[in-house]
C-alpha cells in the first residue's frame, strides 16, 4: 500500500501544504471566531504533514489514521519539533472523545486530498460524519475536502506530478482504472517512480474510492442530519466555488447542525 511509504507520500504532497495552512487558520478566525490558539482534528492524517505546521505555531492538534506506519511517522515528526506524539492509530468511522483521550470538544476538524473517499459505503460515510460531529463543538466546523465525480463525460481521470526533495526525486501518476457508476466505486491505480543516485524503485498500489456527485453528496448530508453547507472554496477565501453539477475539486466549509437530536 502506498501509504505504507510515509516518507514518499509526505514528500509527494509537500508543495501544496502553505495556501491549505493559511486556509486552516483563516477558517478558525472565520468560523469559530478564534483569533488565538484552537483545537483541530485530522481524521486520516496521514504524515500529519499539515498537523505538525499548526502545532507549532500554538494550536492544539489530534491525527487519527488507520496505517501505523503513517502514524509512526507523523509521531516521529511531532517529538523530533518538541511536540506532543498526538496521532493515534484507528478508523475514522470509529472514534470518539474516549479513544482520541479528549476532555474537550474540537474548534475544527479537517479532512482533504479526498481520504473521505476512502470509506466506500454510505454507512461508512454517514458514521464518519457522525463520529466527526459527535466531537465537534456546537457551531464546530468541519472542512472536508473531496473530488466530486460530475454527471456525463467531461472528468479529469488522472493526475501527474512531479516532486524532488535533495536527491530523491518522485515522478507519480494517479489514474482511474475503472468506474462503476451504479455501484458507486472507481479503482485507482497510483504509482510512484522514485530515483536516488543509488537505486530507482517503482511502488504500484490499486485501491477504491466512493464516487460523489454533487447531488449524492447533498443526500448524504441530509441523510446525517449533522452538518449543514456554510460555503465552498478551492482553499481561496478570495474565490468561492459556485457548486454546480460540473464541479470537481471542492472544499466544503461544514457546520454542525444544532438541531440534531439523536
Ligand atoms: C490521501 S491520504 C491523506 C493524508 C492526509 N490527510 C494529507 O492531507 O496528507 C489518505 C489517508 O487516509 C487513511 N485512511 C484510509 N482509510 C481510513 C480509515 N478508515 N480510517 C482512518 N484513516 C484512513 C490512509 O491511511 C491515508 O493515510
Amino acid at each position: 500500500m502506498i501509504y505504507d511509504y510515509p516518507k514518499l507520500y509526505d514528500v509527494l504532497f509537500s508543495d501544496s501544504w502553505k495556501r491549505e495552512i493559511e486556509f486552516l487558520k483563516t477558517s478558525l478566525q472565520r468560523y469559530c471566531h478564534i483569533s488565538g490558539h484552537g483545537r483541530f482534528f485530522e481524521p486520516a492524517c496521514g504524515t500529519g504533514r499539515l498537523l505538525w505546521r499548526i502545532a507549532k505555531e500554538g494550536h492544539q492538534i489530534v491525527g487519527l489514521d488507520l496505517n501505523p506506519n503513517a502514524v509512526a511517522f507523523c509521531n516521529k515528526r511531532l517529538r523530533r519539533h518538541g511536540l506532543a506524539e498526538s496521532a493515534i492509530l484507528g478508523d475514522m468511522t470509529r472514534f470518539s472523545m474516549t479513544n482520541l483521550k479528549q476532555k474537550k470538544p474540537f474548534d475544527l476538524a479537517f479532512n482533504f486530498v479526498s481520504s473521505f473517499l476512502h470509506l466506500t459505503s454510505e454507512s461508512a460515510a454517514l458514521s464518519h460524519l457522525h463520529a466527526v460531529a459527535n466531537i465537534l463543538k456546537p457551531n464546530g466546523i468541519y472542512l472536508l475536502g473531496l473530488h466530486l465525480l460530475p454527471r456525463g463525460n467531461a472528468v479529469c481521470s488522472q493526475e501527474k506530478w512531479s516532486v524532488r526533495h535533495g536527491s530523491l526525486a518522485l515522478q507519480s501518476k494517479l489514474f482511474r482504472l475503472s468506474l462503476d457508476r451504479k455501484q458507486r466505486i472507481e479503482t485507482v491505480e497510483f504509482r510512484i517512480k522514485a530515483t536516488t543516485p543509488k537505486q530507482c524503485y517503482e511502488i504500484v498500489d490499486t485501491f477504491p474510492l466512493r464516487t460523489y456527485s454533487l447531488q449524492q453528496f447533498r443526500c448524504l448530508l441530509e441523510k446525517a442530519n449533522r452538518f449543514k453547507i456554510l460555503e465552498t472554496f478551492s482553499f481561496d477565501f478570495q474565490d468561492p466555488i459556485q457548486l454546480n453539477s460540473k464541479t470537481e475539486d471542492v472544499v466544503f466549509v461544514l457546520k454542525t447542525n444544532e438541531q440534531y437530536r439523536p
